[in-house]
């Protein structure tokens, strides 16, 4: 049975969006509702694995059997992620920010008299996966992501090289029934020499199919 290949193994999954602070009330954020990070924790924790969830600010219950660790920036996120390594297996299903001001205003940004503009530096956040990837207590298996509005694959498998996966789910963005908020999701995952189209379906179901997929690819 497929679902006995996970039991006993430590997973930690990531889920939700991160918020970057600007001032003590505005944050630059995603439209990540953690529902696909969630359904997967649920399922992996269904299947007698030991889960452990790094969630992003998000309004879901946590699943039954899953600990659960909240995080509201990358830089928390990419910390919390570090705590919980030796792991079996990764899956970053959050989406992360790629930017984040360079400060953040201790007080409230004020609108000036005769500005019409207000110029924010951004700075890239630290690759969480791309780090866990090279780092000695790298999981057997690393999964990653990719949120896609086109050119699904090219870009998808250049993040599977790129930040050295095991593993790359690719989802559309930006389309009614699929990727951030929705219900369901259509997944397209790479591997080095092989593909598997996954629904479309309900995010919960499709967690279902990823977990027989990532047994499988820890048994090649
Ligand atoms: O939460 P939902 O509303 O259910 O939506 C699900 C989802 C669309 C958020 C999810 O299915 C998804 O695609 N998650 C990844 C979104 C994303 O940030 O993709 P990306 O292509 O920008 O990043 C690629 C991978 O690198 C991801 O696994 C991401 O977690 C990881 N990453 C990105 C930036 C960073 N600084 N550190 C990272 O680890």
């Amino acid at each position: 049975m497929a679902g006995a290949a996970l039991a006993g193994l430590r997973i930690v999954v990531s889920a939700g969006p991160t918020y970057e602070d600007i001032d003590p009330v505005r944050f630059i954020g995603n439209r990540s509702s953690g529902k696909m990070g969630f359904a997967i924790a649920a399922a992996a924790a269904r299947r007698g694995a030991d889960v452990v969830l790094v969630a992003g600010p998000v309004a879901l219950p946590t699943p039954d059997g899953v600990h659960r660790v909240d995080v509201r920036s990358a830089a928390q996120m990419h910390d919390a992620v570090f705590a919980q390594l030796p792991a079996d297996i990764y899956i970053a299903a959050a989406a992360v920010a790629d930017f984040t001001p360079r400060q953040v205003a201790p007080g409230k940004i004020k609108k000036r008299d005769g500005e019409d503009g207000l110029t924010l530096e951004l700075v890239r956040t630290r690759d969480i996966l791309a780090e866990v990837a090279v780092d000695p207590r790298r999981p057997r298996l690393l999964v990653g992501f990719a949120a896609e509005t086109g050119d699904v694959e090219t870009y998808a498998r250049g993040k599977l090289a790129k930040k050295k996966l095991d593993l790359i789910a690719a989802n559309r963005v930006g389309v009614e029934g699929s990727g951030f908020e929705s219900d369901d999701n259509a997944l397209a995952v790479y591997w080095n020499g092989g593909e598997r189209a996954l629904g479309p379906a309900p995010k919960t179901e499709l967690a279902e199919r990823l977990l027989d997929l990532v047994a499988e690819r820890l048994r090649a």
